[in-house]
């Protein structure tokens, strides 16, 4: 029989920081990560590129034929794309097919680490290690706009900040898997903190429940 792995849960809004402290995070302890918004990513790209208008039961038939590759397409973090991300994510059936994919990533390895909006209160609730980041979302979206002026992209902060606020509200109002904290979760703010003080919490959270404390 397959044997679940030890897993870290982490959850949060867009910007908090969630990837790069789940893939710092999985790298210190040598464990794997999966950033489930790539999924949801990828259903909204491959609709994007039918290039007409969508429905849901397309949505719900890409989901259900995506493959691994379609996680490695280069314009999943396009400012389109995370928009129809969260559309996408919204539909109950788009999001159990591709329920099996994320949970029977945390089996048959020593430890997996997966972010998400839904790890702790759905994927895996019995997940052993909780984390729920946030920041502020003037600080979230500065650094979205960071990453997208980094990619070469012309956009003004307001438009960033806009959008990341209307995303928020479509992931925390959705009736089916929507952002929440859970209560066993752990806050870190990240508004104030480096990426290297974050971290520090998270593998200092890790540590103690690895020790059974
Ligand atoms: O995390 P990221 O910003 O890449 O996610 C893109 C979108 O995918 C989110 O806005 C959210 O609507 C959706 N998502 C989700 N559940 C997850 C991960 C992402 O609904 N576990």
């Amino acid at each position: 029989m397959l044997r679940r792995s030890f897993v870290v849960a982490i959850d949060g809004p867009a910007g908090s920081g969630k990837g790069t402290i789940g893939k710092a995070l999985a790298k210190h302890f040598g464990w794997k990560f999966l950033d489930t918004g790539l999924l949801y990513r990828a259903v909204a790209q491959k609709i994007i590129s039918f290039q007409g208008s969508w429905c849901e039961d397309e949505a719900i038939r890409v989901a259900m034929n995506l493959s691994e590759s379609e996680l490695d397409h280069p314009d999943l973090r396009t400012p389109e794309v995370s928009k129809l991300a969260s559309k996408v994510a919204a539909i109950q059936e788009v999001r159990e097919a591709l329920l099996d994919w994320q949970r029977d990533f945390v089996f048959d390895c020593d430890g997996a680490v997966l972010d998400g909006r839904d790890i702790a209160s759905v994927v895996v609730p019995d997940a052993e290690v909780k984390l729920f980041l946030t920041a502020s979302p003037e600080k979230r979206a500065e650094r979205r706009h960071r990453e997208l002026v980094a990619q070469g992209k012309t956009v003004e902060l307001n438009h960033v900040l806009d959008e990341l606020i209307l995303r928020d509200q479509r992931d925390i109002t959705r009736l089916s898997s929507p952002l929440v904290k859970t209560k066993d979760a752990i806050k870190i703010d990240t508004t104030t903190k480096s990426i290297q003080e974050s971290l520090a919490v998270a593998i200092n959270m890790v540590e103690k429940r690895l020790k059974g404390s």
